[in-house]
């Protein structure tokens, strides 16, 4: 297992937002977390890259465990984390952002070329690279958080419901960006409420409800639930 995280509990004082929660993630996979608003999907990313401090449980990433490391020691074993919300830094360029996202590689030519290789991707980042991230719309935002994290050379690469706030020609965009990552071998593990989306691209899903996971399995197995498509995944 490429990550294993074992009854894993996150607590902000008397709220549990993670409750005994056993995940693992196969290299070479996509696996997604569903669930609603509040569910503790952030959390449990959070917990993942070491931005909280989970009240029980332990993590393992490649055969290390990682339960005590902190955030950069984790990017550097190979995990990265494109946040809710995008957070890139919206006074600096373009490429000021993406370099960030390799602060901890010494190779600079490498990281170059990949930067060259993500402009051949995105045209829209490359053609604005000395202008203001501000400048960029929505989904181009999205995209950059998404290249900032790649920048890095991740093996495990989380992302925090990267499809919010985009429009459904973005939205399909990103998905076929995930799947094309995955298919070059990037692991992925993929927090959303676009379960349609999620499910399509997805080897492994995971439901999460106020903290508990209430089931998981493929996602043929997971659409073929009737009950759990009612209640959850908005069928
Ligand atoms: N810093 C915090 N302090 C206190 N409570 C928090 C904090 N962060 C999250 N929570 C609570 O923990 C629970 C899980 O929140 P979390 O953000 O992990 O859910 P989520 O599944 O990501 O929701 P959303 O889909 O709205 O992003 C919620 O009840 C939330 O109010
Ligand atoms: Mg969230």
């Amino acid at each position: 297992m490429l990550l294993e995280a074992k009854g894993l509990n996150v607590r902000y004082g008397r709220i549990t937002a993670v409750k005994d929660l056993d995940i693992t993630v196969a290299e070479g996979q996509i696996v997604t977390v569903l669930g609603a608003n509040g569910a503790g999907k952030s959390s449990l990313l959070k917990a993942l890259i070491g931005l909280v401090k989970p009240a029980s449980g332990h993590i393992h990433f490649n055969g290390q465990d990682i339960t005590h490391c902190s955030p950069s020691e984790r990017v550097k074993a190979g995990l990265a984390l494109v946040p809710e919300g995008r957070r890139i830094l919206i006074s600096l360029t373009v490429e000021e952002n993406l370099l960030l996202g390799a602060y901890h590689r010494h190779d600079k030519a490498a990281v170059a070329r990949e930067i060259d290789a993500l402009y051949q991707r995105f045209p829209n980042l490359g053609e604005r690279r000395y202008a203001k991230a501000a400048c960029l719309s929505g989904g181009e935002q999205q995209m950059l958080a998404i290249g900032r994290a790649l920048v890095g050379a991740p093996r495990l690469m989380m992302l925090d419901e990267p499809s919010l706030g985009l429009s459904p020609l973005f939205i399909s965009r990103l998905f076929d960006l995930l799947s094309d990552l995955n298919r070059n071998g990037l692991t992925v593990l993929l927090v959303e409420q676009n379960t349609g989306m999620a499910l399509r691209v997805a080897h492994a899903c995971h439901v999460l409800e106020l903290g508990r996971e209430i089931t998981h399995g493929t996602p043929q197995q997971l659409k073929a639930d009737k009950k759990l498509q009612e209640a959850y995944l908005g069928a």
